[in-house]
């Protein structure tokens, strides 16, 4: 292999379309030469959630501008390789990025690596120059997922707790519906509940004793209940009392699962990572028991093709290409589940 290895990442899972071009030294100390990420809000906004068929649409409109914008004045002959998100995700909107990406590889035989879009969240923190040792824990929280896993090595996952109903992005998008604030719902509670009082309601905690799973669904059902049981609540007020909910429940987590595995080095990823609150307490959490956090930037918790690049980059490294049968999957679980969670 050549001392630098330039990878060009692409995702276009769900909303975002997001090109990415990262280079890699021989250390494999990864360099970030450019993240596009074209925004779909205008296109979903008017709707409340994202509509699938626009997505897609939107991709093919906006994938090859944005590539060509990531490559930087590069050529494709420079590139590597071509890492892909193949999955979980919408699946239109993989099949263009995928599509995409075949293209592209095929008439230079550049190799085209597949990557799992929750390997790409899970790895996020070596992005900011963090290097957690391993094995090490990663809480993904994001619109799709809310999992914990153990991450033995590059490629090596083990999920050990997952949400049994909705993920935790998923409840800040609904009860966002609810309080009549917009979509994505994440940003907007998290500016309203800093204005608010997080005891004004106390909403329960899903904490699932002896298990490292989640559920955030009665926690929705519970805001709703209030909201419709006192039209005096302020927004400010009900935003932070949920808010307060989802944090405890997700610090608890990881503290029983640091302490069940006796692992130190937690890594947090997921758009739900940028949260002000969430992570000024798994802050404030790590520095008491005395573990070390790495907290990407906000703009590499969210959907970003980097950490589409990086994971790809590993894999390229250890040989895994994918071939031109590459196949989009809307569901594609990352690693092997632990049955057991208790
Ligand atoms: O990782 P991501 O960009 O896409 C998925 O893979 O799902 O995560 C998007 C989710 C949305 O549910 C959004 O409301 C949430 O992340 N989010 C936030 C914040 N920023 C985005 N949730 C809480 N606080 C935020 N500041
Ligand atoms: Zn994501």
């Amino acid at each position: 292999m050549k001392k630098n290895v330039s990878i060009l990442g692409i995702d276009t899972s769900c909303d975002d379309t997001s090109a990415s071009l990262m280079e890699f030294d021989a250390k494999g100390h990864a360099t970030i030469v450019s993240n596009v990420v074209s925004s779909q809000y205008d296109v979903h906004h008017r709707y409340g959630g994202i509509v699938p068929e626009l997505a897609s649409r939107k991709h093919i409109e906006m994938i090859w501008p944005v590539a060509e914008e990531a490559l930087d004045g590069r050529s494709l002959s420079d590139i590597d390789a071509v890492a892909v998100c193949k999955g979980p995700g919408l699946i239109g909107s993989l099949l263009v990025g995928c599509s995409f990406a075949k293209s592209i590889c095929y008439p230079g035989r550049i190799p085209l690596v597949g990557v799992n879009h929750l390997e790409g969240h899970a790895l996020s923190a070596f992005l900011s120059g963090g290097a957690p040792d391993f094995p090490f824990l990663s809480l993904v929280v994001s619109g799709g997922h809310t999992s914990i896993y153990r991450v033995d090595d590059f490629g090596v996952y083990t999920e050990v707790g997952r949400t049994l109903d909705d993920a935790a992005g998923e409840a800040y998008d609904k009860v966002s519906k609810l309080l009549g604030l917009g979509y994505p719902g994440g940003p907007e509670i998290d500016k309203r509940a800093s204005q608010g009082n997080a005891e004004a309601v106390s909403f329960p905690r899903a904490y699932l004793p002896d298990t490292l799973d989640f559920s955030f669904s009665g926690l929705k059902t519970a805001v709703k209940l209030a909201v419709e049981g006192d039209p005096s609540l302020s927004v400010e007020d009900v935003a932070a009392s949920f808010q307060a909910s989802v944090v405890d429940v997700l610090v608890r987590k990881i503290e029983w699962a640091m302490k069940k595995y006796g692992i130190r080095h937690v890594t947090l990823s997921g758009g739900v990572a940028a949260n002000s609150a969430l992570r000024q307490a798994m802050t404030r959490m790590a520095e008491k028991r005395d573990a070390e956090m790495f907290l990407p930037p906000v703009s590499l918790c969210t959907d970003n093709a980097a950490m589409i690049a990086l994971a790809g980059y590993h894999q390229y490294r250890a040989g895994t290409v994918s071939g031109m049968e590459l196949n989009p999957r809307a569901h594609l679980p990352l690693g092997s589940p632990e049955l057991i969670s208790g």
